[in-house]
């Protein structure tokens, strides 16, 4: 059994969200019981932020961390590689495709893993990161547990595009989908939306809540029973980046560290990353607005710019490390976005415009919670190409084009 009516009201009260059951004595029976549900299942307390919302990322005394930069990398290259294939031959490591974003400045309704970048022929980006994880399963000559996370919102249609094109030649059995968790999205008093009159806006809760949602909807099963010791996650978008690679899998070895983080040098100053650092003495990502004028100019002893690497969004974590962090709290994040509602007549609105929050938890926020970093540095114009965008900066354009550098075929 469900909550009752008067329970939700009650759920909601608590954080003046009543207008939620204002259509309820309307509603059919069945539109009733999916409301309730809705309700019972949702953690309404993140609404309560909207107002001090800065001071929830407040950041601790930032310092700079040394990557592991390419001329170490080459040195050490077949030490790396062999330990990394080692590992990855022994069944060890795991890939996690972070893939439950909404995709919004893209502008697709459709996961923004389906769409065609292709330019003569249809290439996928979902294709595009599978040929990635591919060409490593091919040289090792093993496979690889290939996790995919998707949410409520674009769960059946990645599944069925994935199934549809065959898993593009991987094997379905190492394929393992599981979707993440929701939270309410708001305006900017913290009132929810509503999408209809028995359902309230929701929107995927970040990407930080990966590895909960992995043990929630019992991926952890599998993980443990391959006996997968790392999961190395990365982002639906870079289309260039490359997979379980053993260099980054055998450095991260090497060094024993409980993560390492791609990273690529900055090509600007001011750059739109994360950049990778010490916070308090523990490795932490700041982002870039939070990037003073002080710590964009500070140099190292070299001269060169002390904060110069920016995170690619693609992690190798230590699977018991993760387990040890499981309970701790990730910071919340309220971010400015466009949320579908139901205006007061009934329509149901598309908004241009940023009109209120989603309430998010963040990848990168796990970094700080852990004891030691390998920031490991690749070539930027060989392994990053985030799609975030449709033209201009970090967009399919943009993605083409360094694509097309790198010898694929579009
Ligand atoms: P972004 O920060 O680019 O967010 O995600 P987004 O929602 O996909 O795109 P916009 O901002 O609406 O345009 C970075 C990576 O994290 C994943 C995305 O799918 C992408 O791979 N992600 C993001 C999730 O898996 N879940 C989320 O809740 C958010």
């Amino acid at each position: 059994m469900g909550i009752t009516y008067s329970q939700a009201k009650e759920k909601l009260e608590a954080f003046g969200q009543e207008h939620i059951l204002c259509y309820y004595e309307e509603l059919k029976e069945e539109e009733k019981q999916a409301l309730l549900a809705q309700i019972e299942g949702t953690d309404f307390s993140v609404t309560a932020f909207c107002a001090n919302k800065e001071e929830l990322v407040k950041k601790g005394r930032i310092s700079p961390l040394k990557a592991m930069e390419l001329p170490e990398i080459e040195e050490n290259r077949e030490t790396f590689c062999k330990l990394g294939e080692e590992a990855l031959l022994a069944g060890k490591v795991g890939a996690v495709l972070l893939a439950g974003g909404m995709g919004t400045r893209l502008g697709s309704d459709d996961p923004k893993g389906m769409y065609d970048i292709g330019l003569t022929k249809e290439v996928y980006i979902f294709e595009r990161l599978i040929s990635n994880l591919l060409e490593v399963v091919r040289k090792v000559d093993t496979w690889i547990h290939f996790f995919v996370m998707t949410s409520e919102k674009n769960h059946d249609a990645t599944v069925n595009f994935l199934k549809e094109h065959d898993f593009f030649g991987y094997r379905s059995d190492y394929v393992h989908f599981f979707s993440q968790e929701m939270a309410p999205a708001a305006d900017y008093s913290g009132k929810v939306y509503m999408e209809s009159k028995y359902r309230f806006s929701t929107s995927p809760n970040g990407n930080g809540g990966w590895y909960i949602s992995m043990k929630n909807k019992g991926m952890s099963d599998i993980v443990r029973q391959a006996g997968i010791e790392w999961l190395n996650v990365f982002a639906v978008d870079n289309v260039l980046q490359r997979i379980a690679d053993p260099v980054f899998v055998g450095a991260v070895l090497d060094k024993n560290c409980d993560v390492g983080a791609k990273v690529v040098r900055k090509n600007a100053p001011d750059e739109k990353v994360g950049v990778i650092c010490l916070e308090d003495g523990r490795p932490s990502i700041v982002e870039y607005y939070e990037l003073t004028e002080e710590l964009m100019s500070a140099k190292d002893e070299k001269g060169d710019p002390a904060y110069n690497f920016g995170v690619i969004l693609n992690y190798l974590f230590r699977v018991s490390a993760l387990d040890e962090i499981l309970e701790k709290k990730l910071p919340l994040h309220v971010v400015e976005k466009k949320i579908p509602y139901m205006d007061a007549e009934g329509n149901f609105q598309k908004p241009e415009e940023p009109n209120g929050y989603k309430f998010e938890n963040l990848v990168l926020d796990m970094i700080h919670q852990l004891e030691n970093c390998l920031p490991f540095e690749v070539i930027r114009e060989k392994e990053f190409a985030p799609i975030k965008n449709k033209t201009g900066i970090d967009s399919v354009e943009s993605a083409r084009k360094l694509l097309l550098e790198n010898g694929v075929e579009l």
